[in-house]
């Protein structure tokens, strides 16, 4: 027994997005390279506890409250078993785990549950089988279970190198700069907490099989995570914001010219993208710049000069009832202590309510 371990991982928001995988036997390899910034864990988390035991007789998997159902061929739950599979074999551990996952963010909308999920996980995985597996090595397992996963384990700005290998050993995540290095805002407006219609997982294949837009995509996604990683490092918001928007439209170009189309984005988050162009425009410069996720909920990034005027554009673009909520830049995965576990001493999961 090596008792319960939970770990806490925070979502990442892609600046320079991944859509479209190479692969269609589970390894998520992306088509292009994307760039991320890892958010703050005070606003937006996942806690993941798990626990092995010869006691527990087969795998179990909770995510907020539901037992995950690992016979209806779910392809999320699929990955997430592989992975838990694949970890425990390099730990040569006897018996089952039990794994009890919690966000404190509305999963399926948009919000990349399944990147800090999928980080948490392999992060607390790491520490229960005693596997020591460096950061790089934790994103590569980690992106089997989501792509986007890859860039949670890295905390700050973050680059997702797409890779070459058939085998996907060369397709990880790297951290560009911690932190500390610039105070970005993202300012999330939840304008639907409901799951998507198309997953991410299925729009992958769909689009770079069926959009003729996708094929110029490729080569213009490659040529912004560059410009991006470029502008990161010399703190240059006027080039980052331009290249975060034009490669948000870009993406969700190619999604609408799927076939079937493909369409997250919804009246609400055009207000979103008229809004930031209308302050924009007044400043003359970029003091903001939206970005969308398969799903309609903007994230609107700024600096903390302009945070309280961004938000208050937005809730007078979106209403008052918007919910609208601020993360600063956060850290990578950690381990966290007893009071968050979601397993207790009896191996049962704390589901709370
Ligand atoms: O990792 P997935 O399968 O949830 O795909 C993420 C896709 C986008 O959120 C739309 C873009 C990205 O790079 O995060």
């Amino acid at each position: 027994m090596n008792g319960v371990y939970t770990a806490i991982a925070a979502p990442n928001i892609a600046l320079v997005k991944y859509w479209g995988k190479r692969d269609d036997s589970g390894l998520n390899l992306p088509y292009n390279s994307s760039v991320s910034m890892t958010l703050h864990q005070n606003t937006v988390r996942t806690v993941t506890s798990v626990a092995l035991d010869p006691e527990i007789k087969r795998d179990a998997v909770y995510v907020d409250g539901k037992l995950q159902n690992t016979s209806r061929g779910d392809e999320k739950v699929n990955l997430i078993m592989g992975v838990i599979r694949e970890m425990k074999s390099m730990g040569n551990s006897e018996g089952g785990v039990l794994v009890v996952s919690r966000n404190n963010f509305p999963a399926g909308s948009g919000l990349a549950s399944s990147a800090s999920g999928g980080a948490a996980l392999v992060f607390a995985l790491n520490e229960a089988l005693s596997l020591h597996l460096d950061s790089r090595r934790l994103s590569v397992l980690a992106r089997k279970m989501s792509g986007s996963a890859c860039r949670s384990i890295f905390g700050g700005f973050v680059r997702w190198n797409r890779g070459t290998s058939p085998g996907g050993e060369d397709s990880y995540a790297e951290q560009i700069a911690p932190p500390s290095h610039w105070e970005l805002i993202d300012v999330i407006c939840i304008v639907s907490a409901s799951s998507k219609k198309v997953s991410s997982s299925a729009g992958h294949l769909i689009t770079p099989k069926t959009s003729v837009l996708y094929k110029s995509r490729l080569e213009l996604a490659e040529r912004n995570a560059e410009g991006a990683a470029g502008a990161i490092e010399e703190r240059d918001f006027e080039t980052l914001a331009e290249i975060a928007m034009a490669d948000s439209n870009n993406m969700h170009a190619t999604m609408l010219d799927s076939w079937p189309p493909i369409k997250y984005m919804n009246e609400k988050s055009w207000k979103v993208v008229e809004a930031v162009h209308e302050m924009n425009s007044r400043y003359g410069r970029n003091i903001a710049a939206y970005t969308f996720d398969a799903g309609p909920n903007a994230h609107v990034i700024t600096t903390p000069k302009y945070e309280k005027e961004v938000e208050d554009e937005m809730r007078s673009a979106l209403g008052e009832r918007a919910r609208i909520l601020a993360s600063h830049i956060g850290d990578g995965p950690r381990l966290t202590n007893k009071k968050d576990r979601l397993i207790d001493d009896s191996l049962q999961p704390i589901l709370g309510n």
